[in-house]
């Protein structure tokens, strides 16, 4: 029986690589960097920094900038992100979202987030569904992020699940990569990519049985 799941949060709770993409794209165009949405596919679940380091190096800048101006495009990139999130509410909940929570929660099942967004709670808190996590890790107690197991290995800790009894659930490579790295049952959700290595894959999350699941 699994005991616990682990969720990321952009592209598995709600749609906001739509959001990343508008304020990375215009950050790197005053840069004079050009980015595709091909090249966002790059930047889901990875951390801002990362993100902003890619996209630096993409565009042959990645010397031209010090530490403290590189935080500073950083800020403005998430300021604009985080206008673009002001209208968010539960109608921006992805496709059966709200149903598996709330079975989740019937079924006494812990879960948590492991996301590399610093902005993880103010997005559960406006999308209505941050009570039904028991946990939501800090990506700023991370050494590594993903493809590195680290954040799934704490965000299993912190609800008492071992992680060989946990599912997590993820839309990006890098997480599937993380959850096996860490060595849980991994759920793949996207209509657009394959995601290799993942157990199971499904378009959205309306396709999933919580009972088969907790059985796997
Ligand atoms: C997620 C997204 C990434 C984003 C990262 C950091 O992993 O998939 O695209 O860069 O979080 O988000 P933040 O809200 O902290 O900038
Ligand atoms: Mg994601």
């Amino acid at each position: 029986m699994k005991k616990g799941f682990i969720f990321d949060l952009d592209g598995v709770i709600t749609d906001t690589a739509k959001f990343h993409y508008i304020a990375w794209k215009d950050l790197a165009q005053s840069l004079g960097i050009t980015i595709d949405e091909a090249f966002n596919e790059t930047l889901k679940g990875i951390s801002r920094m990362d993100s902003l380091d890619k996209i630096l190096a993409y565009g042959q800048r990645e010397n031209d900038f010090t530490l403290a101006e590189k935080e500073a495009l950083a800020q403005k990139k998430n300021d604009e992100y985080v206008k673009l999130l002001a209208d968010l509410s539960e109608t921006d909940l992805l496709p059966g979202v709200h149903d598996f929570l709330a079975q989740a929660k019937e079924h006494n099942i812990p879960c948590s987030i492991a996301s590399a967004s610093k902005n993880a709670p103010m997005i559960l808190e406006k999308l209505g569904v941050l009570d039904f996590f028991g946990h939501i890790v800090d990506p700023e107690t991370l050494k590594k992020g993903k493809p590195d197991p680290e954040i799934f290995i704490k965000a299993a800790e912190c609800i008492g699940v071992v992680p060989n009894d946990a599912i997590g659930f993820e839309d990006a490579q890098a997480g599937i990569e993380g959850i096996k790295a860490a060595g849980m049952y991994a759920v793949g959700i996207s209509a657009t990519e394959t995601l290799a290595g993942a157990d199971l894959q499904v378009t959205s999350m309306t396709e999933l049985d919580i009972e088969q699941l907790l059985t796997i």
